[in-house]
């Protein structure tokens, strides 16, 4: 390539046009077709030449210019729309007992028995969608996104016949309907058909190819890719219609929806048994990819007495059809070390298709199971991948074993730092003992830190930690928030130019302030996933009573101690990771050394403010009658309470059941205020049980 000094006007001209029309190929194939041909640095590289000549030739800059569109990278051309009510995920079932699991669940939950009518759905495996209707008229919609906050497709949705521009008939003034965008196989083959013809990009699968036809930012270009939907679901809504969720999907039809014509309303266990196997043998017939059967509990007051648990709801799971197979060879076996040291075994295999992925690796979870199914290295072994998991080897085919096949033996180093690893008894994993000296799981709890749910840095991804940590700039995250310093030394770097440097320190910058649940989650400890860093978050409350609660809690018999052990969900096992981590200096310094870099937002009192039980404690005792104590305790913190077991001087209230005993006498020794059952109902805003 020619140094830019070098270049004539008419070159440079030439090069430019190149240029443009190169990097947007590129972004038309990462980002509407999710199939990149070529990598990161090669495109970054595309890019900077792009840029070093515009630099020299500025006369020469074009209007169509790839550095006009930096900062506007199509995933960032459709503005965002936050979802009135979070869109989630679901639960998977792959068996019978787990759906009855299910159902044993919601009837524990809700203290009932007996059948539970569903509604049965098949799993359409394609895009949620989110679209507003105010009075009747749509007005927007939007990807899923992160379930938060998605892209607003809205121009994009009024090109499709299956989105009603107006509902028909009466409706709420406002109601969010949810559904799910998809190509029928038909369509996608025809449409491919055109692309081949017109030498355009053939899609790999009806659901990329409805993906890429959403994301368009020209609608006219989706209005050319035949996209159906079908409604399923709704978020919020100013006033309930109906009581049940078959009389919902009624509702959907008659405004104007499709609804999947499969679903079907089944009475029982069985009943959803034999739903699953007809849909099942029906699948390869349809005109649609689905991948399971999705089952929600009919009646709509007891889905809202359910709730969620996490990010999927108590009401309803899918029921996932059965794996699909294949055989191949096991090259190798190799050990990965985890941020919390655990190592785990990971087989390297010979590429195989499964289920129309190409697997090269699969999970062996630990030294046990690595025994159990006598797995060796050159063995032949049968793959099983199922929904969206990571591929498992089901089983070893004997008779193909080689002679010279060894058993395999679990190594008692850390293959990484060399440190002792050890398993504690009675537990499966063995752990590196290197903690922060062992270099893979400090740039593990990197990785972890900028991840999507902790701090969710832009651009700055496993590759980018991994160059870094090597550079020597990071020893603990607290150094993430010195890369802004280094900007320039960063623009140098190969793979990385001017723009995305300072991207980078901007998406950096942007992180200072955060939410506390976010800077606790972050922090990699064990056993603190997202739900219960949102606990603590909420006990809490800010920062500082958080820090201060676990330096007290690391002293045994301390109050601190036991109260941090009966935060509802927390419990002892939890509570013991939490002082461990404490207890150790370093990492006291580290997140000392981290938070004096940060603002930390205090956690929100969630749902409704204003309910007259948030932020209290509140402690549930006797034996309740119209609810369970799990249905009670979700309730409760849904309104924002803290709900604890013990009664204390802190408690602000005390729920006495029937047949109350100490924890009642122990309210009224300290003066704390006591509530009847019907009395906790009114205040928490539930209606009066039904007979
Ligand atoms: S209901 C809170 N119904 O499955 C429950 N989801 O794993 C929200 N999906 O993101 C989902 N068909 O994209 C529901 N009939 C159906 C569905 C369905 C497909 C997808 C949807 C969702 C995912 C959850």
């Amino acid at each position: 390539m020619k140094p830019v000094e070098d270049l004539t006007d008419a070159e440079a001209a030439a090069e430019l046009e190149r240029l443009a029309a190169e990097i947007a190929h590129h972004d038309r194939a990462y980002y509407e077709q999710d199939a990149p041909e070529i990598d990161d640095a090669a495109y970054d590289a595309l890019r900077r030449r792009n840029l070093d000549i515009e630099a020299r030739f500025p006369a020469l800059v074009r209007a169509d210019s790839p550095s006009k569109r930096v900062g506007a990278a199509p995933d960032t051309g459709f503005s965002k729309l936050r979802h009135r009510v979070p869109m989630l995920s679901l639960d998977n079932a792959f068996a019978t007992e787990d759906f009855a699991d299910f159902v044993a669940r919601a009837h524990r939950f809700l203290g009932t028995s007996g059948d539970l009518p569903v509604v049965a759905e098949p799993k359409i495996d394609g895009l949620s969608i989110n679209l507003t209707y105010e009075n009747g008229v749509f007005v927007h919609g939007a990807t899923r996104g992160d379930g938060t906050e998605g892209e607003d497709v809205t121009a994009n949705l009024r090109t499709m016949k299956s989105v009603p521009e107006r509902l028909s008939g009466a409706s709420p003034a406002l109601i969010e309907i949810r559904g799910e965008v998809f190509m029928t196989k038909a369509d996608f083959l025809a449409l491919n058909e055109r692309q081949a013809a017109a030498g355009e990009k053939i899609f790999a699968n009806p659901r990329n190819a409805a993906a890429g036809g959403l994301r368009q930012l020209d609608p006219r270009i989706t209005a050319a890719r035949p996209l159906s939907l079908f409604a399923y679901a709704q978020g919020e809504a100013n006033e309930q219609v109906v009581g049940t969720h078959w009389a919902f999907l009624g509702c959907l039809k008659d405004w104007g929806f499709d609804v999947n014509p499969l679903s079907r309303l089944v009475r029982d266990e069985a009943a959803a048994e034999a739903f699953q196997a007809e849909i099942g043998l029906a699948r390869s017939g349809l005109d649609y990819d689905i991948d399971g059967v999705v089952y929600k509990i009919d009646d709509l007051s007891l889905q809202r007495r359910l709730g969620f648990v996490g990010r999927a709801p108590r009401w309803a799971i899918a029921w996932k059809f059965p794996a699909e197979q294949a055989t191949t060879v096991l090259r190798d076996i190799r050990i990965q070390v985890g941020r919390t040291g655990a190592l785990t075994p990971v087989a390297e295999l010979e590429p195989v298709n499964v289920g129309g992925v190409l697997v090269s690796r699969a999970t062996l979870h630990n030294e046990d199971e690595i025994a159990r199914k006598d797995v060796r290295v050159g063995d032949t072994v049968v793959l099983q991948r199922a929904g969206d998991v990571i591929p498992q080897i089901v089983s070893v085919v004997t008779e193909r074993r080689p002679a010279d096949a060894v058993s395999y033996v679990y190594p008692a180093l850390c293959p990484v730092c060399g440190s002792h690893a050890v398993r504690p008894p009675g537990e499966v994993v063995r752990r590196c003992t290197g903690g922060l000296t062992c270099p893979e799981q400090r740039v593990e709890r990197l990785i972890h830190f900028v991840s999507r749910a902790a701090f969710d840095i832009d651009g700055l991804g496993e590759k980018s930690i991994r160059e870094f940590y090597e550079a020597g700039w990071l020893h603990g995250p607290a150094d993430l928030f010195e890369l802004p310093a280094r900007e320039a030394e960063i623009a140098k770097r190969e793979g990385w130019g001017r723009l995305s440097a300072r991207n980078l320190s901007r998406a950096i910058e942007a992180k200072r302030r955060i939410p506390l649940d976010r800077v606790i989650y972050a922090l990699g400890i064990r056993r603190i996933g997202e739900a219960n860093a949102k606990l603590l978050a909420r006990h809490y409350g800010s920062y500082a009573v958080w820090r201060k609660g676990m330096a007290d809690a690391t002293i045994i018999g301390s109050e601190a101690r036991s109260t941090l052990g009966e935060i509802l969900g927390i419990g002892p096992a939890i509570a013991e990771e939490l002082v461990d981590f404490f207890y150790e200096p370093r990492n006291v310094a580290t997140l000392d050394e981290l938070a004096a870099k940060l603002t930390v937002e205090d956690a929100a009192i969630p749902a409704a403010a204003d309910s007259p039980v948030a932020g209290k404690i509140v402690v549930f005792t006797g034996t309740l009658e119209t609810m369970t104590r799990p249905e009670a305790k979700a309730r409760a913190e849904a309104l924002g309470a803290k709900v604890t077991d013990s009664v204390s001087k802190k408690t602000d209230l005390v729920v006495v059941g029937a047949d109350a005993g100490s924890k009642a006498r122990k309210a009224a020794e300290l003066g704390v205020t006591t509530v009847t059952e019907a009395e906790w109902r009114e205040l928490a805003g539930m209606p009066p049980p039904t007979a």
